[in-house]
C-alpha cells in the first residue's frame, strides 16, 4: 500500500491510552487503533478551523476549486489503496468499495466546477438611485457527523460542497470506519487544503455532537445517520438556532406492476436491495409485487438470491461482505423471526452464515404482510420481503404509509403510469425502472422523518452558503 495511514497521528499500531481498537468485520481482527479527542483537544480544533476559515474564505474561487480539483486527482491516483482501506473496516466487497471511491471522487470533482458558477443577483428597486444587490457567502465553520456504511462517498459528498463554497469543515467519522475518513484527510493535505480547514475526528459520539450543536463557532452541522439520532441533534442544535442538513432513515418501497419488464425488476430489486449487503438508506425494504406477476418474481429471485457468494470482500467471486456488527445481525434476525411467526415464508437464506462472525445468509421472505416489522422499520441487512398486492391505488397508498420519506422505486413499462405513479409518492427520490438512483449530479435527500436538505447536484451547494442582501443608496 503506497498510502501510510499509519502516519496519521490518530492512528497507532499499538494499543495506547485513549485510542480504541477497530475490527475487521470479516475477520474481527484488530486492525488499528484510534485516537479519541476528548472535548477540550475538539473545541481547540473548531477554534483553528475557524481561522482557517476566514483566510480560505478569501482565497480565489480558482484557487480554492483547483485546490479541489487536485484533492479529485489524489484520490484517483489512491483508489486502489482506498479501496482497500474500505473494505478491510467496513466488508464490503472489493469491487464496491472501488466503486464507492469513484463515488466520492465524483463529489469534489463536481463540486470544485460548480462552485464557479455560483453567483448572486442585483433586484431592480422600487426607488430611483438604489441598487439591491444579493451576494452568496460561506457559512463559515461547518461540522459533519458521517456513517459508516458509506465511508468515503458520505465525506466528500459533504466536506466538498463546503470547502469549494469557502467553509471550514470539523467531521466526526463513524467510529467503525475511521481509517477512509483519516486517509481522505491525508490526502486533502497533500492536495494544499490547508491543515485546519478539513479535520477529521472520533471518540465519545455523544460529546462530540454536544460540542457540534453548541458550540457558537460551528454555524452548521450536516449528519447522515438514523432518524432516531438526527432527531437529537436537530433538538440540541435549537439552543444556537443553527443551520441543519438531516439525512435520516429510510423505508424504502420497490413496487413491481404487472406490466413490467421482469428481468429489468429482478435487476432493480438486486441492486438496490443487495448493495453493500443491504445496508444502504435507499436499499428497497419492503418489496410490493402486483398478484399478476408476483409468483414468477418470487421464483426468479429466489434463484438469483441464493446463487450470491458471501465471503470476506477482499476475496475474488465474492459479492456478499458481513454485516458491520452483531447488532446489525441481531436485527435482521429478530425482522425474520417476527415475520416467520406471523405467517412469513423463507424461499432463500434465513439464518446466519455458515462461516460464522458478522455473516448472515441473503434472504427472501414471501407471504409478508404490514403487521411485520419488516413492514415498519428499515431491515438495514439483507434481507428481501415481497408483499403481494391487487391494484395501483392500493400499491401507492401502502407504499406512502410509513412516516419515511427518502427513496422509492418502481418498474412498469406504461408510460402512463410512470408519470402517475412517481407524482404520487411521498419520496424525495423515485427510481423508475432501475434500482440504483446515486449519482453527484442529482439532488439526494427526503422528506418527512427522512431528512432535511440535499445533498450533491447544483442544489448541494446552497446548503453551505448563506444570502447577504445589501441595499445601496447612490
Ligand atoms: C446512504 O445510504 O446514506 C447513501 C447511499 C447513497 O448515496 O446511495
Amino acid at each position: 500500500m503506497r498510502l501510510d495511514i499509519f502516519s496519521h497521528p490518530h492512528i497507532s499500531k499499538e494499543p495506547k491510552e485513549n485510542y480504541y481498537a477497530l475490527n475487521n468485520p470479516a475477520t474481527l481482527q484488530t486492525i488499528a487503533y484510534i485516537k479519541k479527542t476528548n472535548k477540550e483537544e475538539l473545541e481547540e480544533m473548531c477554534k483553528r478551523a475557524s481561522l482557517a476559515q476566514t483566510k480560505w474564505a478569501s482565497e480565489l474561487v480558482e484557487k480554492r476549486s483547483d485546490i479541489l480539483y487536485k484533492f479529485y486527482e489524489l484520490i484517483l491516483e489512491y483508489k486502489e489503496d482506498l479501496a482497500q482501506i474500505m473494505t478491510l473496516e467496513q466488508g464490503k466487497v472489493l469491487a464496491e468499495s472501488r466503486g464507492e471511491i469513484l463515488y466520492a471522487a465524483s463529489f469534489v470533482k463536481w463540486f470544485s466546477q460548480i462552485i464557479r458558477g455560483v453567483c448572486g443577483d442585483v433586484l431592480l428597486s422600487k426607488k430611483e438611485n438604489e441598487n439591491l444587490i444579493v451576494l452568496k457567502e460561506p457559512i463559515g465553520v461547518c461540522a459533519a457527523i458521517t456513517p459508516w456504511n458509506f465511508p468515503s462517498s458520505m465525506i466528500t459528498r459533504k466536506m466538498a460542497p463546503a470547502l469549494a463554497s469557502g467553509c471550514a469543515m470539523v467531521l466526526k467519522s463513524a467510529s467503525q470506519t475511521p481509517l477512509s475518513a483519516y486517509a481522505l484527510e491525508l490526502l486533502a493535505q497533500k492536495a494544499g487544503i490547508p491543515k485546519d480547514l478539513f479535520v477529521v475526528v472520533n471518540g465519545n459520539a455523544e460529546e462530540i455532537s454536544d460540542v457540534f450543536a453548541k458550540s457558537s463557532i460551528i454555524r452548521k452541522l450536516s449528519f447522515t445517520g438514523s432518524t432516531e439520532i438526527g432527531k437529537k441533534l436537530y433538538a440540541k442544535s435549537a439552543e444556537s438556532v443553527k443551520k441543519l442538513s438531516l439525512e435520516l432513515g429510510g423505508n424504502a418501497p420497490l413496487i413491481v406492476f404487472n406490466d413490467a419488464d421482469i428481468e429489468v425488476a429482478i435487476e432493480g430489486i438486486m441492486a438496490s436491495k443487495f448493495r453493500n449487503s443491504g445496508q444502504t438508506c435507499v436499499c428497497a425494504n419492503r418489496i410490493y409485487a402486483q398478484s399478476g406477476i408476483y409468483e414468477e418474481l418470487c421464483k426468479r429471485l429466489a434463484l438469483k438470491i441464493s446463487s450470491l457468494k458471501v465471503g470476506n470482500g477482499m476475496e475474488e467471486g465474492v459479492n456478499q461482505g458481513p454485516l458491520i456488527d452483531e447488532k446489525a445481525l441481531k436485527k435482521v434476525e429478530d425482522h425474520i423471526e417476527d415475520a416467520l411467526s406471523k405467517g412469513a415464508k423463507v424461499l432463500s437464506g434465513g439464518k446466519r452464515h455458515s462461516l460464522g462472525g458478522n455473516f448472515y445468509e441473503p434472504t427472501l421472505l414471501v407471504d409478508v404482510n404490514e403487521k411485520m416489522l419488516v413492514a415498519k422499520e428499515e431491515t438495514f441487512g439483507p434481507l428481501a420481503p415481497i408483499f403481494k398486492f391487487e391494484s395501483e391505488e392500493e400499491a401507492i397508498e401502502r407504499a406512502n404509509n410509513t412516516e419515511f420519506g427518502l427513496a422509492s422505486y418502481f418498474f412498469t413499462q406504461d408510460y402512463k403510469r410512470q408519470w402517475r405513479v412517481a407524482r404520487a409518492l411521498e419520496y424525495g427520490m423515485v427510481g423508475i425502472n432501475t434500482g440504483i438512483i446515486s449519482n453527484e449530479v442529482a439532488p439526494f435527500g427526503g422528506v418527512k422523518q427522512s431528512g432535511l436538505g440535499r445533498e450533491g447536484s447544483k442544489y448541494g451547494i446552497e446548503e453551505y452558503l448563506e444570502i447577504k442582501y445589501l441595499c445601496m443608496s447612490l
